[in-house]
């Protein structure tokens, strides 16, 4: 049932002319009143295709909205957060990214998608965790410098015969590193017949024990396309409220309950309005930097197909 507060967004957008995004990490209450839901690269190719919309709110993190507007420079796109960044895609500076392009001249610059818009400004093309694999072959470079966050660069590593440079350090997201192969093998032990899925930001020893190392979106649809009833769920908590809100006779089980983006959850339903109401808080990105990283942004898409 829709509350009083959805009915009034509900009507604020109309009024507006918006569009609601959200991840498939917001809330179940944000995901009722969004126009569309999707991981990182649906997200993006949607991003691309807003046409006839005056306002986008956009109710995920920070690199997620950036990307918006790279993609729309010419419309408003609101956060209602201000504050909803994604620690991860802080952890690679712009100047980091340079310096490795100074120590491997001839390697390509793959970058994730969760990266600050001058970082992708840096890039030779971006990736989600939907099309990293396919990104990466893609390239005729055999040597590859690929950032921020270490476990994806492990999953990409261990399906190609390319040399992959990850970058920085110790790129990781603090949700996924939760995770423990002994908490799955637990509820794999409760599950017998579950399908085990996990994010490719989860660590290498438990991508092991997944059946299947997906991104959101591909989770979604595993869920949708399997004969299994029950599935034990290795990222964000609230992909299963997702899943189980579209699917109601299927079973997700988060692989671990305390596995919150806190940043994610900066948004809610009385600061969606507000930033209906109030056309706040603008994200924009300079424009020597959009259009770098427009670049690496499209020929992403150009390679998902
Ligand atoms: P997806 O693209 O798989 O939704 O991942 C985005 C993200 O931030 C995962 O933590
Ligand atoms: Fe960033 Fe991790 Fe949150 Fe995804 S789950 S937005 S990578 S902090």
């Amino acid at each position: 049932m829709i509350n009083q507060l959805q009915k009034e967004i509900i009507k604020l957008k109309k009024e507006k002319n918006a569009i609601i995004l959200s991840h498939n990490y917001q809330p179940g209450e944000i995901q009722e009143i969004a126009d569309f839901i999707g991981d990182s690269l649906e997200l993006c190719i949607k991003a691309a295709q807003i046409k006839d919309k005056d306002l986008v709110v956009f109710c995920g993190v920070d690199f997620m909205a950036e990307t918006a507007f790279i993609l729309n420079p010419d419309k408003k796109i609101v956060i209602p957060d201000a504050n909803a960044e994604c620690p991860m895609a802080h952890m690679l500076p712009a100047e980091e990214v340079r310096k490795a392009k100074k120590v491997y001249p001839d390697a390509a610059v793959v970058l994730y998608v969760n990266t600050l818009a001058e970082a992708k400004a840096e890039a030779d093309v971006l990736c989600t965790s939907a099309n990293a694999l396919k990104v990466v072959e893609s390239l005729k470079e055999d040597t590859i410098l690929f950032g921020p966050d270490r476990n994806l660069a492990w999953f990409v590593s261990q399906h190609t015969d390319k040399e992959i440079i990850p970058i920085p350090e110790k790129g990781h997201c603090y949700v996924h590193k939760m995770f423990n192969p002994a908490d799955i093998l637990i509820l794999k032990e409760k599950y017998p017949d579950a399908e085990v899925l996990v994010h490719p930001e989860c660590d290498p020893e438990v991508q092991e024990v997944g059946d299947h190392v997906l991104s959101t979106g591909g989770m979604l649809k595993q869920v949708q396309e399997s004969s299994k009833d029950t599935f034990i769920i290795g990222t964000e908590v609230d992909m299963s409220t997702r899943i189980k809100r579209e699917n109601p006779e299927k079973n997700p089980i988060p692989a671990f309950d305390e596995a919150i983006c806190e940043n994610m959850k900066l948004h809610t339903l009385e600061k969606v309005k507000n930033s209906l109401l109030n056309e706040e808080f603008i994200v924009s990105v300079p424009e020597d930097i959009a259009s770098k990283a427009l670049k690496a942004v499209e020929k992403m898409l150009k390679i998902s197909g």
